[in-house]
């Protein structure tokens, strides 16, 4: 293939990666991104007192008729794998609350030149699809895991749903979904107590446990500065409980710095987004449940290729359309600084 088939950002960025969210809506409220629980507003309210009370509810769900069906996501992605892209990551909101998304992972599972098609799920729903979804083609998963507490899981995540989740894990390494990847994301004052013991549960099972920055994407806009855990830290913290052996990186692009646990059972990965920025090799697009193009987690302004779809455009137009939006790819995002604005929508629209 030739650059000029390829999706390349005025950085000269090669993008290979597109996150698509297909649904915004969410079983989960997590304080991260959907905080509107009490305990939510509890928790910030002690942490920042401008929090008008309660806290403003800025969600807004998207009109259902908005939402693209599988013929559209299915159309595009073949579009973006016929420009160079080689990973699908599925997402929402809560991926698992479309209805019949196994055939949706079965029509893109088919896509030849795709290489990688994984999920990022909050697990409660898995058991019910965990194998319908394996045989439709998903290869991999990701599931949120914030606290292994049952009383903290609930504050963090609106929900008494540790047991679910945990079984979901199993689940997803029983059916050979390899890696099973577990994402942490550290708030002080919420879950930093938990590091260690998230960490030997992952060194227990042999997961691959990331923690994650919390990042300036809640719907509320509650967050922080000061209740961001440094990637650093927690992996200070880390290294001084494990004789942890860092993992090269298997691409560039890579947000996650590696280390295996001692004896190679699973691995930990530091995502630090704020304090490490990693944008000079971000290689990701986003697609969002309503059919808008995000060339960033922190993007400002939407690409409308929902009407593209749904108007007269043949494919080659819309491919036309697409390399000149990814040509305008943020060159980086400009969180803790003076100018910062956060995007206007949380992560729950817009995909992890
Ligand atoms: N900061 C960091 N990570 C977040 N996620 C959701 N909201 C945030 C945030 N504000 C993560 C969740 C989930 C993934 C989709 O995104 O951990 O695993
Ligand atoms: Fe739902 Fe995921 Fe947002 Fe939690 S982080 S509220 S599980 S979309």
């Amino acid at each position: 293939m030739t650059d000029a088939g390829l999706l390349i950002d005025s950085q000269g960025r090669v993008l290979r990666d597109l996150r698509v969210s297909i649904t915004d809506r969410c079983n989960f409220r997590c304080l991260y991104c959907l905080p509107e629980t009490e305990a939510a507003h509890n928790f910030y309210r002690g942490h920042w007192a401008h929090l008008p009370n309660p806290a403003p509810i800025v969600q807004q769900w998207v009109p259902r008729a908005h939402i693209l069906s599988f013929e559209e996501i299915e159309r595009f992605i073949r579009l973006a794998v016929s420009l160079g892209i080689q990973k699908v990551r599925l997402t929402g909101g809560e991926p698992l609350l479309r209805h019949d998304v196994e055939n949706l992972v079965s029509r893109i599972a088919r896509i030849p030149g795709l290489t990688d098609l994984a999920m990022t799920s909050n697990g409660f729903l898995f058991p019910q699809k965990a194998r319908a979804l394996r045989a439709a083609g998903l290869r991999r998963v990701s599931f949120s895991l914030d606290s292994l507490a049952r009383d903290n899981f609930r504050k963090i995540t609106g929900r008494d749903g540790l047991d679910e989740v945990l079984a979901s894990i199993n689940l997803a390494q029983e059916l050979g979904l390899h890696p099973v990847k577990v994402n942490a994301v550290v708030i002080r004052g919420l879950n930093d107590h938990e590091i260690e013991a998230l960490a030997d549960f992952a060194h227990e099972r042999s997961l691959c446990l990331r923690f994650i920055e919390f990042m300036p994407l809640d719907s509320a806009r509650a967050w922080l500065k000061e209740l961001v855990v440094p990637g650093r830290e927690v992996l200070a913290r880390l290294q001084a409980r494990f004789d942890l052996q860092p993992v090269p990186a298997d691409n560039p692009s890579s947000t996650a710095k590696r280390w295996a646990f001692p004896g190679g059972r699973g691995e930990l990965g530091i995502i630090a987004p704020v304090s490490e920025p990693f944008c000079g090799h971000c290689n990701r697009i986003r697609l969002t449940a309503d059919g808008k193009i995000r060339t960033c987690l922190f993007s400002v302004t939407e690409h409308d290729l929902r009407s593209r779809l749904r108007g007269t455009a043949a494919d080659e137009e819309i491919a036309g359309w697409l390399k000149s939006v990814v040509w305008q790819k943020e060159a980086r995002h400009h969180i803790g600084e003076p100018d910062f604005v956060p995007p206007p929508r949380s992560m729950s629209c817009i995909g992890g």
